[in-house]
């Protein structure tokens, strides 16, 4: 994966928060955000609200493919945008339409974990219908075989938060971010 920062005046508008179920996207997105003085937005809160449902309720009422359809539309809502930090639903990169959506819409950031780690953070939710199976350890790694090269094909840049404190994550996030949309990281 080639880390360039453009200093020719084309920088990216947005800071966007890819990666799985579980890796801190929305949490670590909306202290960045405050960090930065960017205004947060989630693509699940915004499906969420389009809808009028729950996740769990699209999902067993309209099946997956209405979910990812009202997911790019809410992704779509974000591209014109800019000063946002967007934190996306672990699996907007399934769709090719959306994986050109996320380019287009800023600097990607990939937040990675282990399967183990993801299995701890999530196993007691019940808002995530793929991961209510049998076994969602397996289930996990099964998704991430599809997903991390979808991942990678999307992300500038990759931060492994398996052994990082959310502060360390937040701290990554936020200087990679300064550097690549030229927000005043030397302001203090
Ligand atoms: C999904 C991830 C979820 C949510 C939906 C589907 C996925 O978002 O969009 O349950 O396919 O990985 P989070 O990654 O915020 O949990």
């Amino acid at each position: 994966m080639l880390q360039a920062v453009d200093t020719t005046g084309n920088r990216p508008r947005n800071l966007i928060l890819i990666g799985f179920m579980g890796t801190g996207k929305t949490t670590i997105g909306m202290r960045v955000a405050r960090s930065l003085g960017f205004r947060f937005v989630d693509t699940d809160r915004l499906v969420v609200k389009m809808a009028g449902k729950s996740i769990p309720t699209i999902f067993s009422e309209s099946g997956e493919e209405a979910f990812r359809a009202l997911e790019t539309e809410a992704l779509r809502s974000c591209v014109g945008s800019s000063r946002l930090v967007i934190s996306t639903g672990g699996g907007i990169v399934t769709r090719e339409e959306n994986r050109a959506l996320l380019k287009q819409a800023g600097y990607v950031i990939w937040l990675r974990a282990s399967p183990e780690a993801i299995y701890e953070r999530i196993r007691r939710s019940r808002n995530r219908p793929l991961l209510q199976t049998p076994d969602p350890l397996q289930s996990i790694r099964d998704l991430l075989a599809v997903r991390e090269a979808l991942y990678e094909s999307c992300a500038d840049l990759a931060i492994r938060s398996d052994d990082l404190t959310v502060d360390e994550t937040c701290f990554g996030v936020t200087e990679s971010a300064q550097l690549a949309l030229g927000e005043g990281s030397f302001e203090g």
